[in-house]
């Protein structure tokens, strides 16, 4: 089903917890020499307008990226998310909102690839064309040479492409799984793909995004995930408050990651508070993070 747009969504409480620790992923994988592969089974169009069209429809950009921008409080990983937004709108006003793909060719290095699949033809395109103008002004600035093998655009399934890409030539490499979950059948595919690709790269960070709903779909994933290969696993839920009485609209989500660096556990404990703080929307709005191996490993899972 291809109804879905991000754009409805784009800096929405949401994305910001993707966002944030996508930025904090890719840092920590930056760290090393050595490349890395990026690969986004989902990309979305990578550039949003919040000023025209669907996402100044839906305005869910004010339950996220809208509260945060004037803070002058922020925590250091929200920080470097905020000054990333700010550097793609020189003029101070907020206009844009960068997807994950963007958030990814901001991060990575000239040595590091980012591979990129998207579905939707309109989203694909647009996501084509945002990536060209980026490549032109990096071009222009002198930065980089031009598109060459950095990038990889795939306008098709990202859970059927992701195999041929796995493992990454130089075994570092983080996947981001973020479908819509606008059908049934995308819980099932996130954990299917994800026990595929840990059998061709095991050592991989493997980052999926999820909905809390009441959907039984949304409520079993994580434990489903927790159960996969002998992993350590991470995961972290931002709920903005309670759900809506008419049950529409988002209020909570999480990001499931497995293999993660041991910095992310404690950086999300002390950032995490401020995000309920400045997102949240009335006294039910809360985190989880809870962290462990998975039910038959040899760590017990803990609660934070
Ligand atoms: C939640 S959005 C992605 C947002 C993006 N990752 C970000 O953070 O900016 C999900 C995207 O997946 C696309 N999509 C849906 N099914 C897909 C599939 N099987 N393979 C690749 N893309 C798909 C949709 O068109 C949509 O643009």
């Amino acid at each position: 089903m291809l109804s879905y747009r991000h754009a409805f969504h784009a800096g929405n409480h949401a994305d910001v917890l993707k966002h944030v620790v996508l930025i904090q992923l890719l840092r920590y994988l930056g760290q090393k020499e050595t490349p890395y592969m990026y690969i986004d089974t989902h990309s979305g169009a990578g550039v949003y307008a919040l000023d025209t069209g669907f996402a100044n429809k839906s305005r869910e950009y004010e339950t996220g990226i809208a509260k945060l921008w004037d803070r002058k409080d922020l925590p250091e990983p929200v920080a470097e998310y905020m000054q990333l937004i700010k550097d793609m709108n020189p003029a101070g006003k907020m206009r844009y909102y960068p997807g994950s793909p963007y958030c990814a060719d901001q991060v990575a290095r000239e040595q590091d690839r980012i591979r990129l699949f998207e579905l939707h033809p309109s989203d694909g395109k647009l996501l084509e064309d945002n990536f060209r103008k980026l490549e032109e002004h990096a071009a222009a600035q002198g930065q980089r040479s031009g598109r060459g093998k950095r990038v990889m655009i795939t306008k098709d399934d990202g859970f059927v492409g992701l195999k041929s890409l796995l493992p990454p030539p130089s075994r570092r490499g983080l996947v981001l799984i973020d479908p819509p979950y606008e059908v049934k059948d995308d819980y099932r595919r996130v954990k299917d793909t994800l026990a595929d690709a840990l059998t061709r790269f095991p050592t991989g960070t493997y980052a999926v995004w999820y909905p809390v709903l009441q959907r039984m779909e949304s409520r079993e994933l994580p434990d489903k995930l927790k159960r996969l290969q002998g992993k350590d696993w991470l995961n972290v839920t931002l709920s903005i408050g309670a759900p809506s009485p008419d049950g529409f609209g988002l209020h909570s989500s999480g990001m499931f990651v497995v293999n993660p660096p041991w910095t992310l556990e404690p950086m999300l404990r002390d950032m995490m508070p401020f995000l309920v703080s400045a997102l949240g929307r009335d006294g039910q709005a809360k985190f989880t993070l809870e962290s462990g191996a998975p039910v038959t490993g040899m760590r017990a899972p803990r609660k934070v």
